[in-house]
């Protein structure tokens, strides 16, 4: 008999502390006008003294758990896509395994940045598929503000603070759950996004990290050439795995990067705008998190309901890009 990995329930946490466009202007040269225009994106929410990677995923853990209506105890597993953990190690999950009293789980990080969901998500349902697991809690967590160059404009407009997830358990005869996925990769693109000092290659302090990067590095033409054709690949790639067109979709939740790429990815998909979600203009881009916080909003606003076909499609730093279908 098969067994799908099917949504119980999202949760979510997003930062108090606003930055808007208009504090940007006073941090760079730089113009509401411009983000704006070229990104879509008004404000973001940034972790203020005492908020971290780890306290937001507990508190969305917390109300994943309760709209699922599971408990702690009954987890196998908690997975959790983040590149901003709460320590270099160990893992975030094994925080969040035990601030929520998750003692009955294994927990470990997938480091996928903007595609961790899409890729613990993945891990989490072929998991559940194969009777590893029955019930996971898989999360998507970053905390990029710690990582920016407030004196970069063209990095530090872009990226805000969020954790969401959702609750995984194991259903029989159902045709609910994770249909497909598809992930890629490649690492050729490491030039294009990183982080350099505080790695193993360059330690933070030590001689070999003299001249390399304690911020965020980002070329963000090279990214935004490879995303619009990435998402679109991705998405039909999965569509022709699942036997599905992109008509059997209810809604589009890309990952929320830049409303230029949600936009063109939508069009050359042949997506009316009813079908996209976008809340990329309250939050920027929240790397691992975007894409759960983007479900847990959708599903808020009644715009994703239960049996609906969802597709979900993200790309980030690694290269690494992938896509899945969810009947929600
Ligand atoms: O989750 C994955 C992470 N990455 C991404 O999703 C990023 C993908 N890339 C992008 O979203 C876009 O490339 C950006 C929004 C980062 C930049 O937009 P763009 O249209 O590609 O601009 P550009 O980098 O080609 O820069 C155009 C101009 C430049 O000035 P000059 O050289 O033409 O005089 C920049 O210096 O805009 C300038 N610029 C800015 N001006 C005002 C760059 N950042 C800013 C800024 N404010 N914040």
């Amino acid at each position: 008999m098969s067994i799908r990995a099917v949504v119980q329930g999202c949760g979510h946490a997003v930062p108090t502390k606003v930055l808007t466009n208009f504090d940007l202007e006073k941090l760079v040269e730089t113009s509401d006008e411009w983000i704006v225009q070229r990104t879509g994106i008004k404000e973001r929410r940034v972790c203020a003294p005492g908020e971290s990677t780890g306290s937001l995923t507990v508190q969305a853990a917390q109300e994943a758990l309760k709209a699922s209506n599971i408990s702690a105890e009954e987890l196998d597993l908690v997975i959790v896509g983040t590149v901003t953990g709460e320590f270099i190690w160990p893992s975030t999950a094994c925080y969040v395994q035990d601030q929520i009293g998750a003692k009955n789980a294994g927990a470990f990080d997938i480091s996928a940045a903007c595609a961790g969901f899409i890729y613990s998500l993945q891990v989490g349902a072929a998991m559940i598929e194969s009777g590893v697991a029955k019930t996971i809690l898989v999360l998507g967590v970053d905390c990029l503000s710690k990582q920016l160059d407030y004196t970069d404009r063209s990095t530090c407009i872009l990226f805000g603070d969020a954790a969401a997830g959702v609750v995984l358990r194991g259903e029989e005869n159902t045709d609910r759950g994770v249909l497909k996925t598809v992930l890629r990769s490649d690492g050729d693109g490491i030039k294009h996004i990183n982080l350099e000092v505080g790695g193993n290659r360059y330690p933070t302090g030590s001689p070999e990290a003299e001249g390399h990067r304690d911020k965020l590095f980002m070329a963000g033409s090279e990214v935004y050439r490879f995303a619009v054709n990435a998402m679109s690949d991705a998405c039909l790639s999965v569509l022709s795995q699942a036997g599905m067109t992109i008509d059997d979709i209810d809604l589009f939740v890309p990952h929320q990067a830049n409303l230029r790429i949600i936009n063109s990815s939508a069009e050359k998909l042949g997506l009316p705008e009813e079908k996209v979600f976008v809340n990329v203009h309250k939050y920027g881009n929240t790397s691992g998190g975007s894409i759960p916080l983007a479900l847990y909003e959708a599903e808020k606003e009644g715009r994703l309901k239960k049996g609906d076909a969802v597709l979900t499609v993200g790309f980030g730093a690694g290269l690494v890009w992938g896509a899945n279908i969810i009947r929600w």
